[in-house]
Parts: structure tokens; C-alpha cells; sequence
């Protein structure tokens, strides 16, 4: 029997089962497409005790992060969204010359850069080509997993933080206590811990099935967050949800020997509770709209291929191969997949085999259809891509349930 990831009772219930699925962050290269890829059970349980929801089964880190094709910088929006970020925890937090911020999972070190000159900056990322490309853009960057030693390393070399970032990092931790843990090293007493999360209500309300793949181990809801906040020594200053990666939450914490969270963070409780995280309906209802979604995305998409029409799908996140892998839709259906990171390009997509492009092939190859996999760009996207839609294309938003734009 599992145990549950926030609070350690053995009261989970597995609701959603997604089938064996490939790493969707591993990308094929041309020499390896006669190769078998490895497949893992994903699987979802939902804690009746806590209301944590969690993957029952966790893939070894080092297989899943050594060498990682996400980018941030290879998505313009996500430039903006970390620029807005870092000047609203300037703002509240506060941070004086010379002060050191630390980005946990700083990826291509995308968000350091929107920090001022004035301080000191340290990534801590564990994907090697990650933390180089960050070097080559003069982000100092710790190649290593976040962890009580790690921290340690961190303070000998560069003194405590005055801030620590962890943006879409938090899921894809398993000990998420020792995580907690490693931050209060970094931050030794005071500063502030800064998280983004995807939010577990807008993943349920807005059928975002597909952001449940190996990596995030955890789907988080402020309620059981508190608990595990409590018992590291953090209190809750806020938390707001914000619109990135289909909906998420920003959630502050500071050190604190007697942590009182702020009234904002049992309001979300409570709104949690009253949209009924804490029973088994909502997760029901989920499994169903998931496999509603499958259903009408093949149906369309079949329907589509058999009339003579094109179909591409626009943007190859880790999130398009799950859904791409649970809807059985494979390169005989979709001609190929366009994608801004050039280290996607050239590559085919897990499980699915499915070519993926330099962006330009839209407009050169003008398909009749663009299966629109970076949905959480939607808006951005639609106003980017007009000369495609002059053209005659359209784009099938397969979330929350397939529609033609
Ligand atoms: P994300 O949703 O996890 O941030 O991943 C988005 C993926 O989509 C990433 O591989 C970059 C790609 N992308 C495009 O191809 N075109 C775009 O306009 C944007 C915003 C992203």
C-alpha cells in the first residue's frame, strides 16, 4: 500500500490510470527509431486524508533529468511571465546590493536573467546541458539536484539567500520535506521561498490531463501543502493563483520557528474544501472528462485525415506526448510537429514517432489543421500566427475539449 507524499498515511485512491507511457521529455534521435523506448505505469491516487493527488509510481530522477530538451527561453511568454515575477518578489520581499537570490531547477537560467545586476545570482539545476547553456549566458549555475548537501555546498561557496525561486520544480520532487529542508539551509533563517506550482483546481476544472506525466510527482492544493509548510519550520505569507501553464499557484513561505500561515491561505482552503478536493467526486468526474477528450479528439482527427485534409500539431511540450500517447495519436495521423526549441528539432516525439520541425514549416507547409499541443500559449500563439490563419489554417484546441479555431 502507498504512502502519501504530504502527510505519510497509507490512504490513497488510484483514479485515473493513463496507460504505460513513455518519458515524454525524450525525444528520439533519427539513430535511435528502431529502438524499443522504456515504459512506465502513470497512474494517479488522490489522498482521502490530506487531499494530496500524486502519481502512484516514481521514475528514478537521474533517468528522467541527465539530459533535459525544456528550455524556458525557447517559450517568449515564459520570458515575460519571470520578468513580472521577479519584480513583484523585489517588490515584497525586498533585496538590498550584493544579496544573493537562488533559482532552484533554473533550467537554461531564464528567470536569473530578469533579476537587476545588483545581486548576486545562483542556479541550481541538474540537467548538465541545462546548466551549461545558463553558463555560456553568465548565470553561475550548481549542476546537482536540490538537497540538504547541495545547500550546504551552496552557502560554503556563496553565503546564504536572500530569495530562492522553485517555479514548476516542486512537482517533480518525491522528498518534498527534504526539499524544504535544503531551502531553509539556503535561506539560514530569513528571506523568503518562493514556489509555482500548477494548481490541482484548474487542472480538474479545465480537463488539463495532459499535465500529468512522470516528472510531476505531485499536483498541489494549498490544504495539504500546510501541513508539510508547518512541519520544516515555513509559515504561508500568500499565495495567488496566476494564469502560467494553464493556471498555477504562487505561493510565498519565510522561516519561521512558529509558523502561523496568513488568513489568505485558509480562504484557499477553504474554497478548496467547497469545490469538493476533499472527496472523491471532482476526480471522478475528471476520469471522465479525460476520456471524453480522447474519444473526441481521435473521432475528429481521423474524421479530418480520411476527408484528404493535412493535420500538424504546433509545439512539442512534455504535456503534448502524454496527450498525444493516451489519445493513440501517432505519425500516421499527424504529419509532423513544429517546435521553437532547436534541440526538439530534427528529433521525434516519444512514444509517437512523430517528426518534429523548425516553426517556419507552417506557414511553408500551410497544413489544414494544427493540433495546438502548447495550448497554455493559446492567446499568444492565435495572435502570433496570423499570416497561417490568413491562409486558411486552423488549429484544433484539444483542451479543455476539442475545439476548431
Ligand atoms: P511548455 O508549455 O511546457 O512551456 O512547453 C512549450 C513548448 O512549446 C516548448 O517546447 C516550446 C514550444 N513553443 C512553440 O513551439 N511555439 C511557441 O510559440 C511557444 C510559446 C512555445
Amino acid at each position: 500500500m502507498l504512502e502519501c507524499r504530504a502527510c505519510q498515511r497509507k490512504t490513497l485512491n488510484l483514479f485515473l490510470s493513463l496507460g504505460q507511457m513513455p518519458l515524454v521529455n525524450r525525444f528520439i534521435e533519427p539513430e535511435a527509431l528502431s529502438c524499443d523506448e522504456k515504459r512506465y505505469p502513470l497512474d494517479v491516487a488522490f489522498c482521502h486524508n490530506c487531499g494530496m493527488v500524486q502519481l502512484a509510481d516514481v521514475v528514478p530522477p537521474t533517468e528522467m533529468f541527465s539530459d533535459y530538451l525544456y528550455f524556458t527561453g525557447a517559450s517568449e511568454p515564459m520570458r515575460q511571465h519571470f520578468l513580472s515575477m521577479v519584480t513583484e518578489i523585489l517588490e515584497s520581499v525586498g533585496a538590498s546590493e550584493g544579496d544573493l537570490v537562488v533559482d532552484v531547477g533554473s533550467n537554461d537560467g531564464t528567470l536569473l536573467s530578469q533579476y537587476p545586476g545588483w545581486v548576486r545570482r545562483l542556479g541550481i539545476e541538474p540537467s548538465s546541458n541545462l546548466a551549461q547553456e545558463a553558463e555560456r549566458h553568465g548565470i553561475t549555475t550548481m549542476c546537482d539536484f536540490l538537497n540538504v548537501a547541495a545547500a550546504n555546498r551552496a552557502v560554503e561557496l556563496h553565503g546564504n539567500a536572500t530569495i530562492v525561486t522553485a517555479t514548476n520544480v516542486f512537482a517533480h520532487v518525491d522528498d518534498i520535506r527534504g526539499f524544504l529542508d535544503a531551502a531553509q539551509v539556503l535561506l539560514g533563517g530569513s528571506g523568503a521561498l518562493v514556489i509555482e506550482v500548477p494548481y490541482l483546481l484548474d487542472m480538474l476544472t479545465n480537463v488539463e490531463f495532459d499535465t500529468i506525466y512522470h516528472e510531476h510527482l505531485s499536483y498541489f492544493a494549498v490544504r495539504p501543502l500546510l501541513g508539510v509548510f508547518e512541519s520544516q519550520g515555513f509559515e504561508v505569507t500568500s499565495v495567488k493563483r496566476i494564469p502560467v501553464h494553464g493556471g498555477s499557484l504562487r505561493i510565498y513561505v519565510r522561516p519561521s520557528r512558529n509558523p502561523q500561515h496568513s488568513p489568505i491561505a485558509k480562504e484557499f482552503v477553504s474554497a478548496e474544501l467547497e469545490a469538493g478536493l476533499g472527496t472523491n467526486a471532482p476526480y471522478r468526474r475528471f476520469a471522465t472528462n479525460v476520456a471524453a477528450i480522447r474519444s473526441r479528439l481521435c473521432e475528429l482527427v481521423i474524421s479530418l485525415k480520411d476527408s484528404g485534409e493535412a493535420v500538424a500539431a504546433y509545439g512539442a511540450p512534455a504535456k503534448g506526448n502524454t496527450l498525444l500517447n493516451y489519445c493513440g495519436i501517432t505519425a500516421d495521423m499527424i504529419d509532423y510537429v513544429t517546435d521553437t526549441t532547436p534541440a526538439k528539432q530534427g528529433r521525434y516525439t516519444p512514444g509517437t514517432r512523430i517528426p518534429v520541425v523548425h516553426p517556419s514549416a507552417l506557414v511553408e507547409r500551410t497544413p489544414d489543421y494544427a493540433l495546438l499541443l502548447a495550448w497554455n500559449y493559446k492567446d499568444s500563439i492565435l495572435k502570433k500566427e496570423t499570416e497561417y490563419r490568413k491562409n486558411g489554417g486552423k488549429f484544433i484546441v484539444p483542451i479543455p475539449y476539442p475545439t476548431i479555431v
